[in-house]
Protein backbone atom coordinates (compact mmCIF):
# COMPACT_ATOMS: atom_id res chain seq x y z
CA UNK A 1 0.00 0.00 0.00
CA UNK A 2 1.27 3.11 -0.84
CA UNK A 3 2.13 5.69 1.82
CA UNK A 4 -0.09 9.02 2.68
CA UNK A 5 1.79 12.36 1.77
CA UNK A 6 -0.41 15.44 3.16
CA UNK A 7 1.41 18.50 2.18
CA UNK A 8 0.05 22.21 3.18
CA UNK A 9 1.11 24.92 1.71
CA UNK A 10 1.33 28.73 2.88
CA UNK A 11 1.86 32.08 1.87
CA UNK A 12 3.39 32.77 -1.81
CA UNK A 13 3.94 30.29 -5.14
CA UNK A 14 7.07 30.00 -5.01
CA UNK A 15 6.15 27.82 -1.81
CA UNK A 16 3.10 26.32 -3.85
CA UNK A 17 6.41 25.14 -6.24
CA UNK A 18 8.35 24.10 -3.11
CA UNK A 19 5.78 21.43 -1.96
CA UNK A 20 5.34 20.27 -5.89
CA UNK A 21 8.86 19.54 -5.74
CA UNK A 22 8.70 17.72 -2.29
CA UNK A 23 5.63 15.41 -3.88
CA UNK A 24 8.04 15.33 -7.19
CA UNK A 25 10.71 13.41 -4.33
CA UNK A 26 8.19 11.67 -2.43
CA UNK A 27 6.31 10.02 -4.84
CA UNK A 28 8.59 7.80 -6.49
CA UNK A 29 9.50 6.83 -3.14
CA UNK A 30 5.84 5.52 -2.83
CA UNK A 31 4.26 8.07 -1.30
CA UNK A 32 0.19 9.18 -2.53
CA UNK A 33 -1.07 12.33 -1.81
CA UNK A 34 -3.93 12.92 -0.06
CA UNK A 35 -6.07 15.89 0.92
CA UNK A 36 -6.05 15.58 4.57
CA UNK A 37 -3.89 15.30 7.34
CA UNK A 38 -6.21 12.59 9.02
CA UNK A 39 -4.28 9.23 7.87
CA UNK A 40 -1.40 10.66 6.49
CA UNK A 41 2.10 8.93 6.99
CA UNK A 42 3.97 11.96 6.71
CA UNK A 43 2.38 15.44 6.99
CA UNK A 44 4.92 18.27 5.44
CA UNK A 45 3.75 22.14 6.37
CA UNK A 46 5.24 24.06 4.36
CA UNK A 47 5.35 27.34 5.85
CA UNK A 48 5.36 31.49 5.16
CA UNK A 49 7.02 34.00 7.69
CA UNK A 50 6.36 37.32 5.67
CA UNK A 51 3.55 38.50 8.00
CA UNK A 52 3.46 37.02 11.88
CA UNK A 53 -0.47 35.77 11.08
CA UNK A 54 0.90 33.59 8.30
CA UNK A 55 3.82 32.37 10.79
CA UNK A 56 1.69 31.78 13.73
CA UNK A 57 -1.08 29.56 11.94
CA UNK A 58 1.25 27.12 11.69
CA UNK A 59 1.80 26.49 15.38
CA UNK A 60 -2.17 26.25 15.36
CA UNK A 61 -2.26 23.88 12.96
CA UNK A 62 0.63 21.95 14.57
CA UNK A 63 -1.60 21.45 17.76
CA UNK A 64 -4.49 19.91 15.86
CA UNK A 65 -1.66 17.89 13.92
CA UNK A 66 -0.50 16.87 17.18
CA UNK A 67 -4.25 16.09 18.61
CA UNK A 68 -4.79 13.95 15.58
CA UNK A 69 -1.89 11.62 15.96
CA UNK A 70 -2.58 11.44 19.74
CA UNK A 71 -5.76 10.64 18.60
CA UNK A 72 -5.00 7.91 16.01
CA UNK A 73 -3.15 5.85 19.25
CA UNK A 74 -0.43 3.36 18.17
CA UNK A 75 -1.01 3.92 14.71
CA UNK A 76 -0.43 7.59 14.86
CA UNK A 77 3.16 6.94 16.84
CA UNK A 78 4.74 6.12 13.21
CA UNK A 79 3.89 9.18 11.63
CA UNK A 80 5.90 11.96 10.53
CA UNK A 81 5.66 15.84 10.70
CA UNK A 82 7.89 17.70 8.91
CA UNK A 83 7.98 21.81 9.28
CA UNK A 84 9.68 23.38 5.64
CA UNK A 85 9.95 26.67 4.29
CA UNK A 86 10.29 29.79 5.44
CA UNK A 87 9.36 29.40 9.21
CA UNK A 88 11.68 26.27 9.01
CA UNK A 89 14.16 28.89 8.01
CA UNK A 90 13.84 31.58 10.36
CA UNK A 91 12.97 29.89 13.57
CA UNK A 92 14.99 26.31 13.04
CA UNK A 93 15.14 24.27 16.30
CA UNK A 94 13.23 26.44 18.68
CA UNK A 95 9.91 25.19 16.15
CA UNK A 96 11.34 21.58 18.05
CA UNK A 97 11.29 23.68 21.22
CA UNK A 98 7.80 25.21 20.98
CA UNK A 99 6.05 21.62 19.12
CA UNK A 100 7.54 18.53 20.02
CA UNK A 101 5.50 16.07 17.73
CA UNK A 102 7.41 18.13 14.72
CA UNK A 103 9.81 15.41 13.53
CA UNK A 104 11.91 17.48 10.88
CA UNK A 105 12.39 21.04 10.36
CA UNK A 106 14.36 22.14 6.95
CA UNK A 107 14.03 25.21 5.11
CA UNK A 108 13.50 25.94 1.48
CA UNK A 109 17.16 25.51 0.54
CA UNK A 110 17.34 22.05 1.79
CA UNK A 111 14.40 19.99 0.82
CA UNK A 112 15.93 18.24 -1.90
CA UNK A 113 17.63 16.19 1.32
CA UNK A 114 14.30 15.01 2.10
CA UNK A 115 14.99 11.27 1.82
CA UNK A 116 17.83 10.92 3.27
CA UNK A 117 16.47 13.28 6.34
CA UNK A 118 13.41 10.91 6.17
CA UNK A 119 15.17 7.85 6.51
CA UNK A 120 17.23 8.68 9.31
CA UNK A 121 14.43 10.85 11.23
CA UNK A 122 12.32 7.75 10.82
CA UNK A 123 15.49 5.32 12.70
CA UNK A 124 15.21 4.85 16.31
CA UNK A 125 17.81 5.86 18.04
CA UNK A 126 19.73 2.89 21.24
CA UNK A 127 17.41 4.78 23.81
CA UNK A 128 14.58 4.10 21.48
CA UNK A 129 13.66 7.60 20.05
CA UNK A 130 13.92 9.16 17.10
CA UNK A 131 16.51 11.20 15.90
CA UNK A 132 15.15 15.36 15.42
CA UNK A 133 16.50 16.53 12.15
CA UNK A 134 16.94 20.31 11.22
CA UNK A 135 17.98 21.17 7.42
CA UNK A 136 19.42 25.02 7.24
CA UNK A 137 21.05 25.18 3.79
CA UNK A 138 22.15 28.32 1.72
CA UNK A 139 22.63 26.84 -1.97
CA UNK A 140 20.04 26.95 -4.14
CA UNK A 141 21.81 25.64 -7.13
CA UNK A 142 22.74 22.92 -4.87
CA UNK A 143 19.35 22.43 -4.57
CA UNK A 144 18.29 23.03 -7.92
CA UNK A 145 21.11 20.51 -9.12
CA UNK A 146 19.42 17.66 -7.60
CA UNK A 147 15.89 18.18 -7.66
CA UNK A 148 14.17 15.30 -9.78
CA UNK A 149 14.18 16.47 -13.79
CA UNK A 150 10.33 15.40 -14.12
CA UNK A 151 7.19 17.35 -12.36
CA UNK A 152 4.37 14.99 -11.34
CA UNK A 153 1.02 15.83 -13.33
CA UNK A 154 1.65 19.54 -14.09
CA UNK A 155 -1.95 19.97 -15.29
CA UNK A 156 -2.15 22.81 -17.85
CA UNK A 157 -0.44 25.76 -16.05
CA UNK A 158 2.95 25.34 -14.17
CA UNK A 159 5.22 27.27 -12.13
CA UNK A 160 8.83 26.84 -13.02
CA UNK A 161 11.31 28.18 -10.38
CA UNK A 162 14.20 30.73 -12.19
CA UNK A 163 15.29 32.67 -9.23
CA UNK A 164 15.37 32.84 -5.45
CA UNK A 165 16.31 34.87 -2.74
CA UNK A 166 16.71 38.52 -2.41
CA UNK A 167 19.51 41.26 -2.54
CA UNK A 168 17.15 44.13 -1.67
CA UNK A 169 16.72 44.36 2.31
CA UNK A 170 13.40 46.65 2.03
CA UNK A 171 13.50 47.12 6.19
CA UNK A 172 9.99 45.03 6.72
CA UNK A 173 10.86 42.42 4.76
CA UNK A 174 12.44 38.90 5.87
CA UNK A 175 13.38 37.51 2.45
CA UNK A 176 16.62 37.91 2.26
CA UNK A 177 16.87 36.35 5.68
CA UNK A 178 14.84 33.66 5.12
CA UNK A 179 15.43 32.74 1.23
CA UNK A 180 19.09 34.03 1.01
CA UNK A 181 20.88 35.98 -1.98
CA UNK A 182 19.47 36.30 -5.29
CA UNK A 183 20.19 33.47 -7.01
CA UNK A 184 19.79 32.90 -10.89
CA UNK A 185 19.25 29.07 -12.18
CA UNK A 186 21.47 28.75 -15.18
CA UNK A 187 19.24 29.03 -18.97
CA UNK A 188 19.74 25.45 -20.07
CA UNK A 189 18.33 23.51 -17.24
CA UNK A 190 15.56 26.68 -17.45
CA UNK A 191 15.29 25.75 -21.04
CA UNK A 192 15.17 21.70 -20.04
CA UNK A 193 12.89 22.21 -17.24
CA UNK A 194 10.57 24.18 -19.76
CA UNK A 195 10.71 21.59 -22.75
CA UNK A 196 9.93 19.17 -20.52
CA UNK A 197 6.59 20.47 -18.83
CA UNK A 198 5.31 21.57 -22.69
CA UNK A 199 5.92 17.92 -23.15
CA UNK A 200 3.80 16.98 -20.41
CA UNK A 201 0.60 18.85 -21.82
CA UNK A 202 1.60 22.59 -20.08
CA UNK A 203 0.50 25.51 -22.35
CA UNK A 204 1.32 28.26 -19.65
CA UNK A 205 4.33 28.62 -17.72
CA UNK A 206 4.59 31.14 -14.96
CA UNK A 207 8.47 31.96 -14.36
CA UNK A 208 9.11 32.43 -10.06
CA UNK A 209 11.47 34.44 -8.29
CA UNK A 210 11.35 36.58 -5.42
CA UNK A 211 12.72 39.33 -7.58
CA UNK A 212 12.23 37.27 -10.90
CA UNK A 213 12.91 40.60 -12.60
CA UNK A 214 16.69 40.55 -11.35
CA UNK A 215 17.36 37.16 -13.35
CA UNK A 216 20.39 37.12 -14.66
CA UNK A 217 21.29 33.09 -15.73
CA UNK A 218 23.77 31.85 -16.77
CA UNK A 219 24.02 31.43 -20.47
CA UNK A 220 27.69 29.88 -21.32
CA UNK A 221 30.69 31.30 -23.24
CA UNK A 222 30.49 33.64 -19.84
CA UNK A 223 27.34 35.06 -21.19
CA UNK A 224 24.60 36.15 -18.99
CA UNK A 225 21.18 36.14 -19.57
CA UNK A 226 18.40 38.93 -18.36
CA UNK A 227 14.80 37.97 -18.45
CA UNK A 228 13.04 39.38 -21.75
CA UNK A 229 15.87 37.46 -23.07
CA UNK A 230 14.88 34.52 -21.55
CA UNK A 231 10.98 34.89 -22.24
CA UNK A 232 11.98 35.08 -25.64
CA UNK A 233 13.98 31.94 -25.52
CA UNK A 234 11.22 30.11 -23.93
CA UNK A 235 8.79 31.78 -26.45
CA UNK A 236 10.38 29.27 -29.16
CA UNK A 237 9.42 26.27 -27.38
CA UNK A 238 6.27 25.00 -30.27
CA UNK A 239 3.36 24.21 -27.83
CA UNK A 240 4.39 26.71 -24.81
CA UNK A 241 1.15 29.26 -25.64
CA UNK A 242 1.32 31.04 -22.64
CA UNK A 243 4.46 33.22 -20.64
CA UNK A 244 3.93 35.11 -17.16
CA UNK A 245 6.16 35.56 -14.43
CA UNK A 246 6.40 37.11 -11.20
CA UNK A 247 7.28 38.67 -8.80
CA UNK A 248 9.02 41.97 -10.14
CA UNK A 249 11.12 44.53 -8.50
CA UNK A 250 10.17 48.42 -9.89
CA UNK A 251 13.95 49.04 -10.09
CA UNK A 252 14.79 46.04 -12.16
CA UNK A 253 12.65 46.69 -14.93
CA UNK A 254 14.72 46.84 -17.82
CA UNK A 255 14.06 48.39 -21.37
CA UNK A 256 14.70 44.96 -22.88
CA UNK A 257 11.61 43.60 -20.41
CA UNK A 258 8.95 46.17 -21.57
CA UNK A 259 9.92 45.47 -25.08
CA UNK A 260 9.57 42.04 -24.62
CA UNK A 261 5.68 42.87 -23.63
CA UNK A 262 5.74 45.37 -27.08
CA UNK A 263 6.81 42.03 -29.37
CA UNK A 264 6.02 38.41 -27.76
CA UNK A 265 2.67 37.26 -28.17
CA UNK A 266 2.94 34.23 -25.66
CA UNK A 267 3.41 37.03 -22.92
CA UNK A 268 0.61 37.67 -21.09
CA UNK A 269 -0.08 41.05 -20.52
CA UNK A 270 -0.51 40.76 -17.16
CA UNK A 271 2.35 42.40 -14.52
CA UNK A 272 2.46 42.24 -11.12
CA UNK A 273 4.62 45.09 -9.97
CA UNK A 274 4.43 45.95 -5.94
CA UNK A 275 4.84 49.43 -4.86
CA UNK A 276 4.18 48.95 -1.65
CA UNK A 277 3.23 53.11 -0.76
CA UNK A 278 3.09 56.14 -2.74
CA UNK A 279 4.90 58.54 -0.32
CA UNK A 280 8.61 59.13 -1.30
CA UNK A 281 9.61 59.41 2.26
CA UNK A 282 7.80 55.54 3.25
CA UNK A 283 9.54 54.41 0.13
CA UNK A 284 12.96 55.99 1.21
CA UNK A 285 12.32 54.77 4.54
CA UNK A 286 11.64 51.17 3.24
CA UNK A 287 14.42 51.00 1.63
CA UNK A 288 12.16 50.68 -1.65
CA UNK A 289 14.79 52.62 -3.97
CA UNK A 290 12.45 54.76 -6.07
CA UNK A 291 9.83 57.35 -5.57
CA UNK A 292 6.22 57.43 -6.50
CA UNK A 293 7.08 59.48 -9.17
CA UNK A 294 9.53 56.72 -10.90
CA UNK A 295 6.62 54.12 -10.79
CA UNK A 296 4.17 56.51 -12.34
CA UNK A 297 6.78 56.89 -15.15
CA UNK A 298 7.65 53.47 -15.03
CA UNK A 299 3.98 52.08 -15.48
CA UNK A 300 3.36 54.77 -18.22
CA UNK A 301 6.38 53.14 -20.54
CA UNK A 302 5.02 49.87 -19.66
CA UNK A 303 1.44 50.90 -21.51
CA UNK A 304 3.08 52.89 -24.30
CA UNK A 305 4.12 49.24 -25.24
CA UNK A 306 1.81 47.07 -24.66
CA UNK A 307 -1.32 49.48 -23.92
CA UNK A 308 -3.75 46.11 -23.02
CA UNK A 309 -1.86 45.56 -19.98
CA UNK A 310 -3.31 44.92 -16.64
CA UNK A 311 -1.19 45.95 -13.56
CA UNK A 312 -1.08 44.53 -10.18
CA UNK A 313 0.50 45.42 -7.14
CA UNK A 314 1.38 44.84 -3.20
CA UNK A 315 0.48 47.12 -0.52
CA UNK A 316 1.72 47.84 2.91
CA UNK A 317 -0.41 50.61 5.36
CA UNK A 318 0.78 51.34 8.60
CA UNK A 319 4.08 51.31 8.21
CA UNK A 320 5.97 53.41 11.15
CA UNK A 321 5.84 56.86 11.03
CA UNK A 322 3.58 56.98 8.08
CA UNK A 323 1.08 59.99 8.71
CA UNK A 324 -2.54 60.62 7.25
CA UNK A 325 -0.89 62.81 4.41
CA UNK A 326 1.49 60.15 3.45
CA UNK A 327 -1.56 56.98 3.63
CA UNK A 328 -3.18 59.56 1.25
CA UNK A 329 -0.44 59.74 -1.12
CA UNK A 330 -0.82 55.78 -1.88
CA UNK A 331 -4.52 56.56 -2.57
CA UNK A 332 -3.27 59.13 -5.12
CA UNK A 333 -0.92 56.97 -6.59
CA UNK A 334 -3.59 54.42 -6.92
CA UNK A 335 -5.69 56.64 -8.59
CA UNK A 336 -3.04 57.42 -11.06
CA UNK A 337 -2.28 54.27 -11.67
CA UNK A 338 -5.44 52.19 -12.02
CA UNK A 339 -4.61 48.52 -11.09
CA UNK A 340 -6.95 45.35 -12.60
CA UNK A 341 -6.21 43.72 -9.35
CA UNK A 342 -3.86 43.94 -5.86
CA UNK A 343 -3.01 42.53 -2.64
CA UNK A 344 -2.78 45.09 0.31
CA UNK A 345 -1.69 44.20 4.37
CA UNK A 346 -1.31 45.87 7.53
CA UNK A 347 2.74 46.60 8.43
CA UNK A 348 3.20 43.27 10.54
CA UNK A 349 6.32 43.97 12.32
CA UNK A 350 8.82 41.00 11.83
CA UNK A 351 11.84 40.10 14.15
CA UNK A 352 15.30 40.53 13.15
CA UNK A 353 14.09 43.39 10.17
CA UNK A 354 15.08 46.97 10.45
CA UNK A 355 11.15 48.18 10.50
CA UNK A 356 10.44 45.98 13.49
CA UNK A 357 11.71 48.44 16.04
CA UNK A 358 11.81 51.49 14.36
CA UNK A 359 9.95 54.46 16.29
CA UNK A 360 6.73 55.86 15.58
CA UNK A 361 4.63 52.53 14.98
CA UNK A 362 1.19 52.85 14.08
CA UNK A 363 -1.54 51.54 16.46
CA UNK A 364 -3.98 48.46 15.12
CA UNK A 365 -6.55 50.45 14.73
CA UNK A 366 -5.19 52.90 11.91
CA UNK A 367 -3.57 50.37 10.15
CA UNK A 368 -7.02 48.88 10.14
CA UNK A 369 -8.97 51.99 9.11
CA UNK A 370 -6.82 52.95 6.49
CA UNK A 371 -6.69 48.92 5.08
CA UNK A 372 -10.25 49.51 4.61
CA UNK A 373 -9.54 52.45 2.88
CA UNK A 374 -7.35 51.06 0.50
CA UNK A 375 -9.09 47.82 -0.30
CA UNK A 376 -12.67 49.90 -1.17
CA UNK A 377 -10.56 52.11 -3.76
CA UNK A 378 -8.20 48.59 -5.19
CA UNK A 379 -11.88 46.99 -4.99
CA UNK A 380 -13.42 49.83 -6.91
CA UNK A 381 -10.65 49.13 -9.51
CA UNK A 382 -10.85 45.72 -9.88
CA UNK A 383 -14.66 45.67 -10.56
CA UNK A 384 -14.23 48.34 -12.99
CA UNK A 385 -11.76 46.30 -14.83
CA UNK A 386 -13.84 43.13 -14.62
CA UNK A 387 -16.79 45.06 -15.76
CA UNK A 388 -14.47 46.16 -18.62
CA UNK A 389 -14.17 42.77 -19.84
CA UNK A 390 -17.83 42.20 -20.27
CA UNK A 391 -18.58 41.79 -23.91
CA UNK A 392 -15.22 41.37 -25.11
CA UNK A 393 -14.08 38.11 -26.57
CA UNK A 394 -11.19 36.95 -24.74
CA UNK A 395 -8.91 33.44 -25.42
CA UNK A 396 -9.43 31.61 -22.35
CA UNK A 397 -7.45 28.54 -21.37
CA UNK A 398 -8.88 26.32 -19.69
CA UNK A 399 -7.59 24.76 -16.85
CA UNK A 400 -9.84 22.04 -14.83
CA UNK A 401 -13.28 21.22 -14.16
CA UNK A 402 -15.84 23.90 -11.86
CA UNK A 403 -17.57 22.89 -8.97
CA UNK A 404 -20.75 22.38 -10.69
CA UNK A 405 -21.44 19.37 -13.37
CA UNK A 406 -20.52 20.32 -16.45
CA UNK A 407 -18.70 23.58 -15.53
CA UNK A 408 -14.70 24.19 -16.90
CA UNK A 409 -12.62 26.91 -15.17
CA UNK A 410 -9.97 28.55 -17.27
CA UNK A 411 -7.83 31.91 -16.86
CA UNK A 412 -8.12 35.24 -19.01
CA UNK A 413 -5.12 36.81 -20.44
CA UNK A 414 -5.21 39.44 -17.42
CA UNK A 415 -5.63 35.88 -15.06
CA UNK A 416 -8.91 36.73 -14.25
CA UNK A 417 -10.50 33.26 -12.96
CA UNK A 418 -13.46 32.48 -16.02
CA UNK A 419 -16.06 29.94 -15.37
CA UNK A 420 -18.20 28.55 -18.72
CA UNK A 421 -20.38 25.97 -19.40
CA UNK A 422 -18.38 23.12 -21.50
CA UNK A 423 -16.99 19.60 -21.18
CA UNK A 424 -13.36 18.20 -19.81
CA UNK A 425 -12.58 18.28 -23.59
CA UNK A 426 -11.92 21.92 -23.38
CA UNK A 427 -9.07 21.50 -20.43
CA UNK A 428 -5.71 22.51 -22.16
CA UNK A 429 -7.03 24.58 -25.05
CA UNK A 430 -7.06 28.13 -25.70
CA UNK A 431 -10.63 28.76 -26.90
CA UNK A 432 -11.96 32.75 -27.47
CA UNK A 433 -14.71 33.05 -24.99
CA UNK A 434 -17.65 35.48 -24.75
CA UNK A 435 -17.67 37.36 -21.80
CA UNK A 436 -21.47 37.76 -20.35
CA UNK A 437 -20.88 38.60 -16.56
CA UNK A 438 -18.60 39.09 -13.55
CA UNK A 439 -18.62 37.50 -9.94
CA UNK A 440 -17.20 39.21 -7.21
CA UNK A 441 -13.43 37.79 -8.63
CA UNK A 442 -13.73 36.24 -11.48
CA UNK A 443 -15.56 36.48 -14.94
CA UNK A 444 -18.64 34.05 -16.51
CA UNK A 445 -18.28 33.59 -20.02
CA UNK A 446 -19.92 32.03 -23.24
CA UNK A 447 -18.26 29.42 -25.56
CA UNK A 448 -20.19 29.36 -28.20
CA UNK A 449 -19.27 26.13 -31.01
CA UNK A 450 -18.59 28.78 -33.43
CA UNK A 451 -15.52 30.06 -31.34
CA UNK A 452 -14.61 26.62 -30.25
CA UNK A 453 -11.23 27.40 -32.13
CA UNK A 454 -8.53 26.53 -30.32
CA UNK A 455 -6.83 30.38 -31.38
CA UNK A 456 -3.06 30.52 -30.40
N1 LIG B 1 4.24 43.42 6.79
C1 LIG B 1 3.23 43.50 5.91
N2 LIG B 1 3.33 43.13 4.62
C2 LIG B 1 4.52 42.67 4.19
N3 LIG B 1 4.94 42.25 3.00
C3 LIG B 1 6.23 41.89 3.10
N4 LIG B 1 6.67 42.06 4.34
C4 LIG B 1 5.63 42.56 5.06
C5 LIG B 1 5.46 42.97 6.41
N5 LIG B 1 6.45 42.90 7.28
C6 LIG B 1 4.09 42.28 1.82
C7 LIG B 1 4.68 43.16 0.72
C8 LIG B 1 5.19 42.16 -0.28
C9 LIG B 1 4.19 41.04 -0.11
C10 LIG B 1 4.62 39.73 -0.63
O1 LIG B 1 4.01 40.97 1.28
O2 LIG B 1 3.62 43.93 0.18
O3 LIG B 1 5.20 42.66 -1.60
FE1 LIG C 1 11.25 41.63 0.32
FE2 LIG C 1 11.90 43.98 -0.87
FE3 LIG C 1 13.15 41.70 -1.58
FE4 LIG C 1 10.56 42.06 -2.24
S1 LIG C 1 12.30 43.31 -2.95
S2 LIG C 1 11.47 40.18 -1.39
S3 LIG C 1 9.78 43.19 -0.49
S4 LIG C 1 13.27 42.67 0.42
Amino acid sequence: MPKKLFIKTYGCQMNAYDSDRMADILIPLGYELTDTPDAADLVILNTCHIREKAAEKVYSDLGRIRDLKRDRGPAGADMMVAVAGCVAQAEGDEILRRAPVVNMVFGPQAYHRLPEMLARAQGFNARGGREKLVGMDFSAAEKFDTLPEDHQAPGVAAFLSIQEGCDKFCTYCVVPYTRGAEYSRPVPPVLAEARRLVAQGVREITLLGQNVNAYHGNAGKGETCSLGQLIRRLAEIDGLARIRYTTSYPGEVDDDLICAHAEVPQLMPYLHLPVQSGSDRILDVMNRRHTAEFYLRLAERIRAAQPDIALSSDFIVGFPGETDAEFEATLDLVRNVGFASAFSFKFSPRPGTPAATMDGQIPERIKSGRLAALQALLDTQRFAFNESCVGRELPVLFEKPGRHAGQIIGRSPYLQPVFAEGGADMIGQIIRTQIIGTGSNSLHGNVNSHTKVAAE
